[in-house]
């Protein structure tokens, strides 16, 4: 079976001084990973080098939040794979809904950085998630859907069975507002349908489907026990080692 993976997704937040100060926090409470969790943070790019040293020795991983399609080059502001590749990171989120909303990503620059991730043996953490007017007009389905479809173009069954997806229902990203357990699993479960028919069973069930929007820990217990929810990308709950590793102890609990 999947393991979960428990991801912090830090956005904007955290410097290289503060980004130690969080991990030596959370490394005070978790250092190894549970048997069957993975646990994951995505401090901002300029404080990666900071957080591999504050966890090193331990089970958890070091993410980013973006990386470029291209190689290298005049792209002010960009980092590449290979940047990423020089040190250990792991894990790149791609497509995120405030990358789709503020900084112009669209489904085809999320394909080619997926291919991009991919090519590079880094794992792409592929976030889809339709809006609230979308759901309200019950086009939450086909949205999903294609945003997938989209980010997935041109994928052989083997490099899809090594990425991430997250659903992040875009209403309840920092809203405090989670999606309830069966939304969570309505649409976890669509998503493995819906690789299952394109991509065959076993690719499906290796995949990794993880939640996000305001999973906190007074929530994540209901969620995480939904058959095909396999984690959370955590934003705001990530920022306080207690919350976080608390998040992380209802995931062992489950996969004990
Ligand atoms: P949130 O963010 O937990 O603060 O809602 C989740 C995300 O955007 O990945």
């Amino acid at each position: 079976m999947r393991n979960f993976l428990i991801a912090g997704n830090w956005k904007m937040n955290k410097g290289p001084a503060s980004t130690r100060e969080l991990l030596d926090n959370l490394t005070n409470e978790v250092t190894e990973a549970p048997d069957k969790v993975e646990i994951l943070v995505c401090p901002p790019a300029i404080s990666v080098t900071s957080a591999l040293s504050a966890v090193e020795g331990t089970d958890i991983k070091v993410g980013v939040q973006h990386v470029s399609y291209e190689d290298d080059g005049a792209l002010t502001g960009e980092i590449s794979t290979g940047m990423v590749l020089e040190t250990d990171a792991t894990h790149v989120i791609v497509g995120h809904s405030e990358r789709r909303q503020y900084f112009g990503e669209t489904d085809a620059t999320v394909n080619k950085r997926v291919k991009k991730i991919l090519e590079d043996d880094l794992v792409p953490i592929i976030c889809v998630g339709e809006s609230l007017e979308q759901r309200q007009k019950d086009q939450h389905h086909r949205v999903v859907l294609n945003q997938i479809k989209a980010a997935l173009n041109g994928l052989e069954a083997d490099a899809v069975s090594s990425v991430v997806i997250a659903y992040e229902p875009v209403w309840a990203i920092g809203t405090g507002e989670t999606a309830t357990p069966e939304q969570a699993q309505e649409m976890h479960e669509l998503i493995r349908d819906d690789l299952a028919d394109k991509f065959g069973e076993e690719v499906s069930d290796s995949v990794q489907i993880v939640y996000g929007g305001s999973m906190k820990p007074h929530n994540a217990e209901e969620l995480l026990s939904q058959t095909d929810v396999d984690g959370g990308l955590i934003g705001g709950a990530s920022l306080k080692a207690d919350s976080f590793s608390d998040i992380i102890s209802v995931a062992a609990k489950l996969a004990g």
